[in-house]
């Protein structure tokens, strides 16, 4: 049941530091610097030489997430949405890796995507949160995040549990086809080990639901991030539109100026979201949109620059830029969640949607 919780989605969003530490349960050795994912011990990836995800809704942002990380370890790779890979496929050789992204295992678009791949020659592996899911039970391998039942319609807490698990067996990855651990596993280790911690008092001295109560009545929300912030502020705004039913979109910061800042008005707040890769780009787009009137949400650790600029400070704690946009994320999943219940939605099963999407 929910227990002391109105929402499945507010109870889910709370389980996040456990979900987390069970997903990393015995899968790091930060003391010895490694990596201790039992199905894929050194040397599995050998050979492979691009990565592509396939995914669809919250699972293709945990995907790009994993897979602009994957970029940033020097390994190829492209996420793609599973719905558009039928007829945009990228080229597949006996290289290629493709790693499906689905909590359910059953999406249908995720399923022949795979499918597809498989039949195309490419080495397949689902990234799942269901054991004896058609997804886990038809690719190659599987890694399973191990985040216990969502219920929510809105993912969360599996998102969070993906996109951790992709960073780390993309390190991995990029391990075994670049013949070197990737410079940052020294840092990243401890910073995983710490997480579920970090987020436990996130969602302490989070006021995610002050700034939902001043801006519920707004027009539109835009979501802004660089980096890997780009995936987490797509995701800010999936989760938003989904459950809110108001206008919200994700942007990379940088493309604010290339068009959507025809939109950006008083009426709009801008939540700009800070990883620590190049900031002060990011805090530069956000104050265009400051200019013209809009509020500015920052999304950053205290004594951060964006503070003494932005209107609002969401914060989140000093973590390894490969992390901070996860805890970021948390921030916003509040700030979605708090905005649905002022506004009286059904937050556990929005109007149109369903958990697992079974048809194409
Ligand atoms: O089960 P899957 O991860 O394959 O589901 C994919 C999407 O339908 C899903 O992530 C959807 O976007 C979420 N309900 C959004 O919160």
């Amino acid at each position: 049941g929910k227990g002391e919780y109105d929402h499945f989605m507010l109870k889910e969003i709370n389980e996040q530091p456990t979900s987390l530490a069970q997903a990393l349960e015995g899968r790091i050795d930060p003391l010895n610097g490694r990596i201790a994912l039992s199905d894929f011990e050194p040397g599995t990836f050998d050979g492979v030489d691009s990565v592509q995800f396939i995914a669809c809704g919250t699972s293709y942002h945990a995907a790009l997430y994993g897979s602009l990380a994957l970029n940033q370890a020097g390994v190829h790779s492209t996420a793609l949405l599973a719905n558009e890979y039928s007829v945009s496929a990228p080229p597949i050789d006996d290289d290629t890796l493709v790693i499906a992204v689905t909590q359910s295992g059953e999406t249908a678009d995720t399923l022949n995507a795979l499918r597809r791949a498989a039949a195309e020659g490419a080495r397949t592996l689902t990234v799942t949160n269901v054991v004896g899911s058609t997804a886990a039970r038809e690719a190659d391998d599987t890694l399973f995040i191990r985040a216990g039942p969502e219920i929510g319609v809105a993912a969360t807490k599996t998102f969070s549990s993906q996109a951790v698990m992709l960073t780390l067996l993309g390190q991995r990855i990029a391990d075994d086809s670049r013949g070197e651990p990737p410079a940052d596993l020294e840092s990243l280790l401890p910073a995983l080990e710490s997480m579920p911690g970090k987020i436990d008092d996130l969602l302490e001295y989070s006021t995610a639901e002050a700034i939902a109560d001043r801006y519920s009545r707004s027009e539109a929300y835009f979501f802004i991030g660089r980096g890997l912030g780009f995936p987490v502020a797509l995701e800010g705004a999936l989760k938003f539109k989904e459950i809110t039913y108001e206008h919200a979109e994700g942007f990379a910061s940088g493309e604010l100026k290339h068009g959507p800042l025809a939109l950006v008005t008083p009426e709009t707040p801008v939540f700009a979201i800070f990883t620590g890769q190049e900031d002060e780009k990011t805090l530069k787009n956000a104050e265009e949109a400051q200019t013209r009137g809009a509020p500015v949400v920052a999304v950053c650790p205290d004594g951060h620059p964006a503070v003494e600029v932005a209107d609002e400070h969401l914060r989140i704690p000093d973590t390894d830029p490969d992390l901070a946009g996860l805890v970021a994320n948390v921030q916003l999943q509040l700030v979605s969640y708090h905005a649905a219940d002022l506004l009286d939605r059904p937050i556990d099963k929005p109007r149109n949607l369903a958990k697992s999407v079974t048809v194409e």
